[in-house]
């Protein structure tokens, strides 16, 4: 078995309000070995983005607020360093595409101003070394023309292209892990089946592993090796894809399934969870799906369940649910 990357621990990012507690994240572990690609997914609101952004320490603090566990890359816990050590992981280690690339990209710096930049924050590069870096990313990605690219400023590109160029950026200095926060949500259909072959096609030739959140099973079923489905700041379900599509083990993991629309038959009515993700400073009392789970007895009500292990690395939160 291939050594972890990263290990999430017990992590527990809260958000202080004036009268309010906000448990975002609150006890969330998980691992991602290298070349693996991970899935975190879950729905709006469930501590997808924040658990994400701990990693890289870009909680905003106040009102964010790390209350428990650990964050270990190659076995240095983050959590433990200086601002100054961090920055030299973020970006050259770690890297990170968000889902909009028009408010991540500079709009007065060209499209090679910043891919430079990105490069020169970790490298001492010659300009002509440089030049040479940057038309080869853009190149990658599959933008046409890169060395005319290069001058654009970011309105001149489509969305699809801003997106690539993110990603470009992400790969400059060769990350071991690339977490990309639902990088396609904002693109039409097919633009998104062409980004996330891309990152498909650059992990399998670099060996880079990538944490790739998204709320669309869709996606998942595509490119993820294993998935952590995540519900009001905790993990409910882990396993290969494999696993969690064929024998889910979770109420809120066949609920998210049964609302695939390429799971129903035509003509069917697709299938919605019921209600919403709580908020997270007034959540249920025990399992905290239980309001909306339609297998809840009395006992979940009070219980917090704990995970229960079937085997080969597939292990949910529920003990009512038969595999
Ligand atoms: N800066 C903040 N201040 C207060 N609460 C916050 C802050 N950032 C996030 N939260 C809260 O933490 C919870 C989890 O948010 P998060 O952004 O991680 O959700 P998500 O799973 O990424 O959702 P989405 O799919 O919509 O991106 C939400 O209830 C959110 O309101
Ligand atoms: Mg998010």
């Amino acid at each position: 078995m291939k050594q972890h990357l990263l290990s999430v621990r017990d992590l527990k990012v809260y958000f202080r309000g004036r009268d309010t507690v906000a448990r975002a994240v609150d006890g969330v572990s998980f691992d991602i070995r290298k070349g693996e690609t991970v899935c975190l997914v879950g729905e709006s609101g469930c501590g997808k983005t924040v658990s994400a952004l701990t990693i890289l320490d870009l909680i905003p603090k106040p009102p964010g607020e790390v209350m428990a566990g650990r964050v270990l890359f190659k076995g240095t816990d983050l959590l433990g360093l200086t601002e100054p050590e961090m920055r030299k992981i973020r970006g050259k280690q770690i890297a990170m595409v968000f889902q909009e690339p028009l408010t991540s990209l500079n709009p007065v710096f060209t499209i090679g101003d910043q891919i430079r930049e990105a490069i020169l924050v970790h490298e001492p590069v010659s300009p002509d070394e440089l030049n040479r870096r940057c038309i080869r990313l853009l190149r990658d990605v599959g933008i046409p023309s890169p060395e005319e690219r290069l001058k654009d400023y970011p309105h001149q590109l489509s969305g699809g292209q801003r997106q690539r160029v993110m990603i470009a950026m992400a790969l400059a200095c060769g990350p071991d892990l690339v977490i990309a926060d639902e990088p396609t949500t904002a693109l039409d259909v097919t633009v998104q089946a062409q980004i996330l072959n891309l990152m498909q096609s650059i992990q399998e030739s670099s060996e880079m592993s990538v944490l790739y959140i998204t709320h669309d099973l869709g996606v998942v079923a595509n490119i993820a090796d294993r998935v952590y489905v995540m519900y009001a700041g905790i993990i409910v379900e882990q396993g290969t894809t494999e696993e969690i599509f064929s024998s889910p083990g979770h109420p809120y993991t066949k609920g998210l399934l049964a609302s695939l629309p390429s799971r129903s038959r035509r003509g069917e009515q697709l299938h919605s969870i019921p209600g919403t993700v709580p908020n997270p400073a007034y959540k249920p009392s025990g399992c905290p799906f239980h309001p909306r789970c339609p297998t809840a007895v009395d006992a979940c009500k009070v219980r917090f369940p704990e995970m229960i292990d079937h085997g080969a690395g597939h292990l949910s939160r529920c003990p009512v649910v038969k595999q």
